[in-house]
């Protein structure tokens, strides 16, 4: 759904154009973002980190660290990541020990608080806050958003993603938009009204899948080189691509202790390639049952927002697969790190008081 009058709360609006904050969350797998009325455009790592031990702490001078400043010192820090495939840790998960349980299910509040500590709000100014989530997340996935959002803000929506990426671009009418992040692809089928449950698919073939398929096959061509995930997470963010290329990618790993140049065009093409079939299944299906007299005016305005569209010959290789239907359209947005927050942010600002106030 997208917005779900059961995913959201409300307090009492004060009037006047300065009390209230809007500020716009793209919370995410890998890095969030915030876009808020005040003009502050961030955003961090989404990870949260507490200092191991004594010596950590002196070091940090601080109990607890956010964002990219946790990615810097890892190594002194217990890392716990608020989102897994695009939902917030509920507390049935089996975490190791009782601490590591307390303080996985306290990040998605203290990464929120982060968040809004960042927008900046003055002194007794509401805030009012839309965060974007998986397109098919859950009415207990969207209420386990809410509650980490409990005492830190005065009102609460929580919107599919995608649908905020073509709210945000102004793009109301005929559009499929496809997110795809570190956890979740999701798209979304947008025909002038607010999207229902059939216009939304998630699926999580998106870039960790596709993170730990690469690992996997160069962990098998090359089982004797140094290799970690978080190198072949690097490679695909750096080489990542769809289709044919007429160059050779090669990266240096440690083999027997010696740098050593090794080709990995193929696993690097099998790895991304992987999530296309799903893509392409589900948008032909979006675009198969729909109403026949507007399919054609889908197609020609498909969006891909998310990171992982950032996959060189994304666009080309879609149209490509899906040309039985006729003309295609793909289009890439222009800002993929902030296009989520901003259409969160332009969301808030444009619903009406009463509405809040359903919520
Ligand atoms: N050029 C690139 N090509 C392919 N993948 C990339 C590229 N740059 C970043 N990524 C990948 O994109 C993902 C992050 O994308 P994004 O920030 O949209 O996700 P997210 O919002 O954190 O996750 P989600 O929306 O699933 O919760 C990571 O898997 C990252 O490795
Ligand atoms: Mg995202």
């Amino acid at each position: 759904m997208a917005v779900d009058s059961t995913a959201g709360k409300a307090g009492k609006k004060k009037t006047g154009s300065d009390s209230i904050l809007y500020i716009g969350l793209d919370l995410g797998t890998s890095q969030s973002a915030i876009a808020t009325s005040n003009g502050v455009r961030i955003n961090t790592a989404s990870v949260v980190g507490w200092p191991k031990d004594l010596i950590s702490f002196k070091l940090h001078q601080k109990p607890i660290l956010f964002g990219d400043e946790c990615q810097r010192n890892r190594m002194s820090l217990d890392l716990f990541y608020p989102l897994e495939k695009g939902v917030i840790y509920s507390k049935s998960s089996n975490a190791k020990e009782p601490e590591d349980a307390e303080r996985k299910s306290a990040a998605p509040a203290e990464f929120i608080r982060h968040m809004i500590y960042l927008a900046e709000p003055k002194e007794k100014q509401q805030v009012y806050l839309v965060v974007g989530a998986p397109a098919e997340a859950s009415v207990d996935d969207k209420q386990a958003i809410i509650n980490a959002t409990e005492g830190l803000v005065d009102s609460v929506l929580v919107v599919s993603q995608p649908f905020l990426v073509a709210y945000g671009l102004g793009m109301y009418g005929f559009t499929l938009v496809v997110d795809i992040g570190a956890g979740t692809m999701d798209i979304c089928r947008m025909h002038g009204t607010i999207p229902g449950e059939s216009d939304q698919k998630t699926s999580f073939k998106a870039g960790t899948f596709i993170d730990d398929m690469l690992y996997n096959l160069l962990s098998s061509k090359y089982p004797r080189a140094n290799l970690t995930k978080s190198m072949a997470t690097q490679f695909k963010d750096k080489y990542a691509f769809v289709g044919d290329i007429n160059e050779q990618i090669s990266v240096e790993l440690i083999i027997d202790e010696k740098p050593t140049r090794c080709d990995i065009t193929n696993e690097v093409k099998e790895a991304c390639e992987s999530i296309i079939p799903e893509l392409v299944s589900t948008l032909r299906n979006l675009i198969t049952t729909f109403d026949p007299e507007f399919q054609a005016n889908l197609q020609e305005n498909m969006l891909l927002a998310g990171c992982v569209s950032r996959m060189k010959g994304m666009p080309h290789l879609i149209e490509h697969s899906l040309a039985n239907l006729g003309k295609v359209d793909v289009n890439i947005v222009e800002d993929p790190v902030f296009a989520g927050a901003i259409g969160a942010l332009k969301l808030g600002e444009d619903m009406p008081l009463s509405e809040w106030q359903q919520m």
